[in-house]
């Protein structure tokens, strides 16, 4: 984990947050590769959950929804952990976690090892983060930021069913922003206060629910093997009874070895009729779907598939992180599925004169009409293409001197380092081709 949260600094993926002011508590920002990673990595879940099918349609709803949602939804009564507090040092521990944490003042020992430690009893923390909505803060009313996005899908069933056209079984996906005052977050982008769910509540005829939740569980774990998870280090966890939340009658996790040990990446849960009976009782609005074919209303069952987008992308980049030697030089790469790249080409004059800039520039300029990618004549080319190998850019493509007398350009595979000359004005096609071909990891483990 060291490694890769060091090259996403060096690189500018991932770093702390506010940090000329020291940081705040597991909170991250995106620098320009990992915006790019990120975003690529929502666009194949759109991809893989909306535009591939015809059964789901898209929402972004509001963060901030009226605070009877998240009375009806249980998590003002219930989305809580249990908190511990040491009046030695003053640190908060989950205490269902002291276990796996380090004490505060001794971090050899477990919060309460140490006779030093002075715990106090556990009590129930709420994880919504609370603010005040209205001008003035005294009489203005507690409102939440979202602790997951499926509520606005739940609380928005009737309007999209009036304008989508659609019955069940149909889906409604969305992606955004949720919340969560994490007792102990941690593990870089792991768990932070403040991240971002892919998620989508799949409606269904309640005789379905059973077939549908096996069908988007095996379509969940292979989506993170299409996009090349080492098939050896996910797994797909069905929940104990005990483990179940309290919506759920069945659960699975698709879980990936992370650095850390075998750590949830997505939840597939089967959440019943509760949520819509919820919001139908809360609200008094009709939450059922009238089947004209036999005259019936029914309350749909729901399956959701709930992925992060920042625990997808942290799980693809340490699948990805490897490290070899060419030439007897090391070379840290980043083998990230071509699709998942933040950069698909990097056009490199092989040197900076004798006409090899403008003619780099020149291809540039056609390529980046259809893929992204990079221009740089900065350095040695050995460096250069070090450089992007470092952010996982699948090709490169280097004007020599030969470019300028037959128009062609060489195309290096970040994987295979193999190198084939190809003709500019064949170039935009062809590494469209490579880009949508299957791609599989080269070295295994
Ligand atoms: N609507 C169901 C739900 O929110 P969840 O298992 O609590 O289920 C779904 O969250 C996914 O959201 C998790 O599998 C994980 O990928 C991501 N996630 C949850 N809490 C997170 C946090 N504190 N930091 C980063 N990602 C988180």
């Amino acid at each position: 984990m060291e490694k890769v949260v060091s090259l996403c600094k060096r690189r500018g993926f991932v770093f702390p947050s506010s940090e000329i002011y020291g940081g705040i508590g597991s909170t991250y920002d995106y620098g320009h590769y990992g915006v790019l990673l990120k975003n690529n990595v929502k666009a194949q879940w759109w991809r893989a959950l909306l535009l591939d099918r015809d059964d789901v349609v898209a929402l972004d709803s509001a963060i901030i929804q009226h605070p009877r949602t998240w009375e009806a939804s249980g998590h003002l009564e219930g989305f809580t952990d249990p908190l511990v507090e040491c009046r030695t040092c003053g640190q908060r521990f989950r205490a269902d976690h002291l276990e796996a944490l380090p004490c505060g003042r001794k971090p050899s020992r477990h919060p309460g090892g140490d006779p030093a430690c002075d715990l106090t009893e556990s009590r129930s923390f709420n994880l919504m983060f609370e603010t005040t909505m209205g001008p003035v803060r005294e009489t203005g009313a507690a409102v939440y930021l979202r602790p997951e996005t499926a509520q606005g899908i739940f609380v928005n069933f009737k309007n999209v069913l009036s304008f989508s056209r659609k019955k069940p079984p149909f889906g409604i996906a969305q992606v955004g922003k949720s919340f969560r005052n994490e007792i102990t977050p941690g593990n870089f982008i792991f768990r932070m206060r403040e991240f971002e769910q892919m998620e989508m509540e799949f409606f269904v005829p309640p005789t379905e629910a059973e077939r549908w939740f096996a069908y988007w569980t095996t379509a969940r774990r292979d989506w993170y093997l299409e996009l090349g998870l080492r098939a050896d280090r996910l797994r797909l966890r069905p929940h104990d009874a005990d483990e179940l939340s309290h919506y759920s009658s069945a659960t699975s996790d698709v879980e990936y070895l992370f650095p850390i040990g075998w750590s949830e990446l997505e939840g597939i849960a089967d959440r019943g009729d509760f949520d819509l009976t919820q919001h139908a009782r809360f609200s008094g609005e009709k939450l059922e779907y009238f089947d004209q074919a036999t005259s019936e209303h029914y309350v749909p069952h729901v399956i959701e598939p709930a992925a992060g987008a920042d625990r997808a992308a942290l799980a693809f980049l340490c699948d990805a992180y490897d490290e070899d030697e060419i030439g007897g030089e090391r070379r840290t790469v980043l083998r990230l599925h071509p699709r998942l790249a933040p950069v698909k080409a990097a056009v490199l004059p092989l040197v900076r004169k004798d006409g090899q800039p403008e003619l780099a520039r020149e291809v540039r300029d056609a390529l980046r009409e259809r893929v992204m990618c990079e221009y740089d004549e900065g350095g040695a080319i050995g460096r250069r293409y070090r450089r992007q190998d470092e952010i996982g850019t699948p090709f490169a493509v280097t004007v020599d001197h030969q470019s300028l007398e037959d128009r062609t350009v060489t195309v290096r595979e970040r994987d295979s380092l193999a190198q084939e000359r190809v003709a500019i004005d064949a170039l935009g096609d062809e590494l469209e081709r490579r880009l949508r071909a299957p791609w599989t990891r080269p070295h295994p483990g």
